[in-house]
């Protein structure tokens, strides 16, 4: 087995022996710390990409524990949770001691703009997760595009406006559509897309009282595709792409979302389209992060147009996408805590011919009524066990919470429906029927999660220069 690197191989090599001679010599087989190659992981974060994340560590055979923190009520149907603010180095760092955690998995973006991961390291941890100085490449617009332009990695022309008059020069610079980007952490809502000069300017003037500036674009067209690679500081391994539904409505209608659903793969990407991504823009970034002195150790998610300019970046992000994780890991057979403990120790091998489910994954996200606004919470969510009783579905949880026997709606998005299929439509179809098994008041989803793909109407506009 060459698994990630020779020096990983090395050291298993060195624990198996270790382990053989242990149980020929005593009935040792209960794990004791540093000897064999087992591992206990901790995951950061509440929602249904670290319900994701879970499930699929749970699958590795080297993984022999995995606990949540804070999690939700799905999580803690699978591991136990424990309450502690995870964004705090000091409680996430002081629950990893108490643990004695072999790998820390950091989830959501806040956390590692925290710094959480930076105590974790200087506390002696593996931890899967940037610095908060790597992460900036998702907390700041202006910093990504930086880091960019230094890497020659293709992307939307853009202006950093700091107040009216640069915006609006800016606006006119480039013409509608308009794409004004509040420059911080907005969770996916801070981008406005519109043909409208007066609203693009308006969303401007939000950003701009509230202390901020804006990043100011030229619209790319083309169709999107999240693709995440993983990334031990130096080398890079790419996993399955993914579409992800950032609007809220069908036909991507309504204001944006964090994700209403996703599934990958993606039959209609042009051959070598995920290792021109390598080449352009997952290498190069990570080349440069690490010539800064920062360098990024985790998932570097690059959101990307394919246009009739060729791949462009839209954004970063230094974590995994929600809900594209939930199709993605739901096809990934390499064992996912082995993979991830490799890039936090620096051992990612490029080589490595990851292990994929031949099936196709769809996700739907059913969120609470009113979301993206202020979600309705508390209400009792019924047919579960129902929707988690299909044939290759399952539900994986994001704002749930126990409440006495029941599981009640606790935040924007609620859950995803997750289905694998033989092929996109089967399990597109597949997804759906576990969706309408479950209801509470006020659940929306989106009825065209993968839609267009099942049809055959994504097209990649022709090339121009
Ligand atoms: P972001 O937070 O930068 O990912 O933007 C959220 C969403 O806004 C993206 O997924 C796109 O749908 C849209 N978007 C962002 N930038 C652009 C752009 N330059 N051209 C077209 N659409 C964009
Ligand atoms: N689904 C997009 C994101 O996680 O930002």
């Amino acid at each position: 087995m060459r698994l990630f690197s020779q020096r990983a191989f090395l050291r298993m090599c060195r624990y198996m022996r270790r382990a053989a001679f242990l149980v020929c010599s005593a009935h040792i087989f209960e794990r004791v710390p540093g000897t064999l190659n087992t591992m206990k992981v901790l995951v950061l974060g509440p929602g249904g990409r670290e319900h994701a994340i879970i499930r699929a560590l749970l699958r590795d055979p080297e993984v022999t524990e995995v606990h949540s923190a804070p999690g939700n009520a799905g999580i803690a149907q699978d591991v136990p949770v424990h309450a502690i603010d995870a964004n705090d180095p000091a409680q996430a760092t002081a629950l990893a001691r108490e643990l004695n955690a072999d790998l820390v998995v950091i989830g959501p973006e806040a956390p590692l703009v925290a710094g959480v991961s930076d105590a974790l390291r200087e506390a002696g941890f593996d931890v899967f997760g940037p610095s908060a100085a790597a992460a900036q490449l998702e907390g700041s617009k202006a910093f990504a595009k930086q880091v960019m332009e230094e890497a020659s990695v293709p992307t939307a022309r853009a202006y950093v406006a700091k107040n009216a008059a640069e915006a609006q020069a800016a606006l006119d610079e480039f013409g509608a559509p308009y794409v004004v980007k509040d420059d911080g952490l907005a969770a996916g809502k801070g981008v406005v897309v519109t043909e409208d000069r007066a609203a693009a300017l308006e969303h401007a003037q939000a950003c701009f009282n509230a202390g901020g500036t804006v990043v100011i674009e030229e619209f790319l067209d083309g169709p999107e595709v999240s693709l995440f690679v993983i990334s031990d500081g130096k080398n890079v391994l790419p996993l399955s792409p993914a579409q992800d539904f950032k609007r809220i409505f069908d036909n991507d209608e309504g204001p944006n979302t964090g994700g209403m659903g996703a599934y990958t793969p993606l039959p209609w990407l042009p051959e070598g389209f995920v290792q021109e991504v390598v080449e352009k823009v997952a290498r190069p970034t990570v080349a440069r992060m690490a010539e800064r002195g920062t360098p990024f150790v985790g998932v570097l998610f690059c959101g990307l147009a394919v246009t009739s300019r060729g791949v462009r970046v839209i954004e970063f992000n230094a974590r995994f996408g929600d809900p594209e994780t939930q199709a993605v890991l739901a096809r990934l057979r390499t064992p996912l805590g082995q993979l991830l403990r490799a890039a936090a120790r620096g051992e990612i091998s490029e080589g490595t011919e990851l292990d994929w489910d031949p099936r196709t994954a769809v996700d739907v996200v059913m969120a609470a009524e009113n979301y993206p606004g202020t979600p309705r919470k508390g209400d009792a969510i019924s047919g579960l066990d129902e929707a988690n009783a299909l044939e290759g579905v399952h539900v994986i949880h994001a704002g749930t919470v126990v409440s006495g026997e029941e599981i009640h709606t606790a935040g924007g998005r609620v859950l995803a429906v997750v289905a694998l299929g033989e092929n996109l439509g089967a399990a597109r179809n597949a997804a759906y029927e576990g969706v309408r098994a479950i209801s509470w008041a006020g659940a929306q989803y989106r009825t065209d999660i993968a839609l267009k793909a099942v049809e055959n109407r994504i097209h990649i506009p022709a090339p121009r220069d």
